[in-house]
């Protein structure tokens, strides 16, 4: 199956790279403390990381007492970062694609994706060889793009806004069409995957999995007093987060 290596074109890179480093955006503010509260103790820990990017996360479990840490990813370029600014003994980056990990000989105790689900086209082989690389009571938790976010394509307005410009609802289509959508973000073409909410409870599931929490993080009055244009997350969240145990 398809798989796009968008991180690695230069333009893309250098854009993402710019809104990661800013003080405040949507990881900062809902991704990483909502990853965060899903975690368990990982004193001692086998952590995977799927999709690890600049191995920021990777770091944070070590220090949080995992014993030994694996970040994937398919990029190059991200992963350079990774060894550059996130690098320990006890963690090995990994230069292969997610879909690859079967070919990982190791067993884990905790897998972890973050932001990076929507960009896999078989959803169902991941979510199978992570059921296979981890051990019995083991936690899979990831993140990816909200459902009511990836029916989103290039030329389709996001959102309908008032007279002042300011964001009244969103515009969703085709939420019932799973296929790949092709968007704009800092460059043409960049491909995700959409999933129904269902298919992707159903998979999980299916393998064997037990759901135990979902999260959907929006801003509350305190994040909206200091953040104001987040108002746009309550009418739909930007991430959906599932945590389920082998
Ligand atoms: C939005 S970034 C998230 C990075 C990191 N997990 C974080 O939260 O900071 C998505 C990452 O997924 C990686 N990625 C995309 N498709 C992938 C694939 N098929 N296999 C492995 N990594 C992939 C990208 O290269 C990129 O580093």
């Amino acid at each position: 199956m398809a798989k796009q290596n968008i991180y690695d074109n230069e333009t893309f890179f250098e854009g993402y790279k710019e809104l990661r480093y800013r003080e405040v955006n949507a990881n900062v503010l809902f991704e990483i403390p909502t990853l965060l509260s899903l975690l368990p103790d990982l004193k001692g820990k086998r952590v995977l990381d799927l999709g690890c990017g600049f191995g920021e996360h990777c770091k944070e479990y070590i220090d949080k007492g995992a014993s030994r840490v694996v970040g994937v990813d398919i990029s190059e370029k991200m992963l350079k970062v990774a060894r550059e600014e996130n690098s320990d003994p006890n963690i090995e980056y990994m230069n292969i694609a997610m879909e690859d990990i079967g070919t990982i000989n190791e067993t884990f105790d905790v897998v972890i994706s973050s932001l990076a689900i929507h960009y896999i086209e078989d959803f169902e082989g991941v979510v199978k060889a992570v059921y296979s690389l981890l051990s019995d009571g083991g936690i899979f938790i990831f993140s990816q793009e909200h459902p009511m976010n990836t029916c989103y394509s290039a030329g389709t307005e996001r959102w309908t806004r008032d007279e002042n410009g300011r964001k009244i609802h969103a515009n969703i289509a085709n939420y019932c069409v799973e296929k790949r959508y092709d968007y704009s973000w800092f460059v043409d073409g960049v491909q995700h995957y959409h999933r129904m909410f269902s298919t992707i409870i159903n998979n999980l599931a299916d393998t064997g999995f037990r759901i135990e929490k979902i999260a959907e993080p929006y801003p509350d009055e305190a994040l909206l007093a200091k953040y104001p244009d987040y108002y746009d997350n309550l009418h739909k969240p930007d991430f959906l987060f599932v945590r389920s145990v082998k």
